[in-house]
C-alpha cells in the first residue's frame, strides 16, 4: 500500500533522510519514531507531496507519488492523504461545523452529502454538540478533535499525523491516543503517525520505523523491536523502561561474564535484574538515584561513573539518596552489541 524505496532528501549539503526503504499493506499504523531532529517530519512531508526527494520513490497502491529521479510528483491535494499537524490551524473565522465542512465544499460535494458526512464525523469523534462553535470558544484537546474530523471528512486512503498530540497534556494525550485508535479502526486508513514518543509509538503501531540521523535504524513490529534490537540505539530507546546496555569492561570478575576478552556492550533487561543493599562480588555497586511505582513493582535506578541501570523488581523497598544499591546482573545477556552498536 504504501512503498518507499532509497528514499533521501538533502538541503544543500545536509542530509536529512537517508536511504529510506520500508513497506506497509493497506490499512497498518505506522509510527516513525526517533529523537528530534532525526528526520521524521521531513518523512511525513515526501510523503504529503509538500516536499520532494532528492533520491529515491514513494508509491501510494503501486502508483509512484514522488520521485527523486523523474520529472513529476503528484501534488498533495491529488494524493488521497490527509495531513493532521501538532498546532491544529483551524480557520478561526469558521465554526467547528464550516471547518469540517470546507474539504467537502472544495472537493465539489452537495450541500445534503456534505452535511450528513459532517455529523457522521463529529459524532465519530465525539463532538457533535461542539457543531456551533468556533476553535476558540473550545478546549485544545476538542481542537484536536476538530483537525482530526476535517481531514477524515473526504474519507481519505491515507491519513498523516505530524506529533498530533504534542500541545496536549498527559491525560489527554493518553486518551486521545486510543481516540485515534478507534478512528483508524473505523475508517480502516492506512496511517503514518509521527512522534518523538517511544511509548506512543509502542502503544500505538502495527509497525514501526525508528529513525536516528535521517536513516532507519529498524523497521518491524513493537513486539520486535523489544524482543529483537537490532542496535544498541534500539534497545535503549524503546520499552518502558527501556532495556539496560552495560560496557563489557564494567562487569564484575565474579560474575559469569565478568572474564576477560569479552568486548562491546550487554544488554540486560531491567526485569532479569535483582536489587539489593548487600554487596556481593558478582554484583556492580551503584548510587541510588530514583524509584517510581510500575504496576505493583517497583522501577529502581541507580548511576555512577556514567553507567545508569534500571531494574524492575518486586516488593516495597526504601531507597534514598546517598544509599548504595547493589544490582546483580544475570547470569547471560539478552543481547549483545560491538563498539559500534550494531547487534553481534
Ligand atoms: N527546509 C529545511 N532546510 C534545511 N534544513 C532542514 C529543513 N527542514 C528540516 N531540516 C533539517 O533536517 C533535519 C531533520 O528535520 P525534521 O525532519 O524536521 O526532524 P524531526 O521531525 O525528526 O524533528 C533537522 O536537522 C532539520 O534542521
Ligand atoms: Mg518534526
Amino acid at each position: 500500500m504504501i512503498r518507499i524505496d532509497s528514499l533521501s532528501k538533502s538541503f544543500g549539503t545536509f542530509e536529512a533522510v537517508k536511504n529510506v526503504s520500508l513497506e506497509v499493506p493497506s490499512g497498518s499504523f505506522l509510527v516513525l519514531v526517533g529523537p528530534s531532529g532525526c528526520g521524521k517530519s521531513t518523512m511525513l512531508r515526501m510523503l504529503a507531496g509538500l516536499e520532494s526527494p532528492t533520491d529515491g520513490t514513494i508509491q501510494f497502491d503501486g502508483k509512484t507519488v514522488s520521485d527523486g529521479a523523474g520529472p513529476w510528483t503528484i501534488e498533495p491535494a491529488k494524493r488521497n492523504a490527509g495531513l493532521v499537524f501538532q498546532s491544529y490551524a483551524l480557520w478561526p473565522h469558521m465554526t467547528v461545523a464550516g471547518n469540517v465542512e470546507w474539504p467537502l465544499k472544495v472537493a465539489g460535494q452537495g450541500k445534503a452529502e456534505r452535511t450528513a458526512r459532517v455529523n457522521e464525523v463529529l459524532h465519530l469523534l465525539g463532538i457533535d454538540n461542539l457543531g456551533r462553535r468556533f476553535p476558540n470558544e473550545i478546549s485544545g484537546g476538542q481542537q484536536q478533535r476538530v483537525a482530526i474530523a476535517r481531514m477524515i471528512a473526504p474519507k481519505p486512503g491515507i491519513l498523516l499525523f505530524d506529533e498530533p498530540l504534542s500541545n496536549l497534556d498527559a491525560k489527554l494525550r493518553v486518551e486521545m491516543r486510543s481516540e485515534l485508535l478507534r478512528v483508524h479502526r473505523v475508517t480502516q486508513a492506512t496511517s503514518v503517525y509521527v512522534t518523538h514518543d517511544q511509548v506512543e509509538a509502542m502503544t500505538m503501531a502495527t509497525h514501526v520505523a525508528v529513525m536516528n540521523g535521517g536513516s532507519v535504524e529498524q523497521f518491524g513490529s513493537p513486539q520486535e523491536l523489544v524482543s529483537e534490537p537490532s542496535s544498541a540505539f534500539v534497545a535503549t530507546f524503546v520499552g518502558t523502561p527501556p532495556a539496560n546496555l552495560v560496557d563489557a569492561g564494567l562487569i564484575p570478575a565474579a560474575h559469569p561474564l565478568g572474564r576477560k576478552g569479552h568486548s562491546g556492550r550487554f544488554m540486560f533487561r531491567p526485569e532479569d535484574i535483582l536489587v539489593s543493599r548487600h554487596p556481593d562480588p558478582a554484583s556492580i555497586e551503584m548510587d541510588f538515584a530514583e524509584i517510581s511505582p510500575l504496576a505493583g513493582r517497583s522501577m529502581i535506578t541507580g548511576t555512577r561513573n556514567g553507567l545508569r541501570l534500571t531494574a524492575v523488581a518486586d516488593g516495597s523497598f526504601r531507597f534514598t539518596i546517598g544509599d548504595k544499591v547493589h544490582f546483580l546482573l544475570p547470569p547471560a545477556a539478552a543481547a549483545c552489541f560491538d563498539s559500534k552498536g550494531k547487534r553481534a
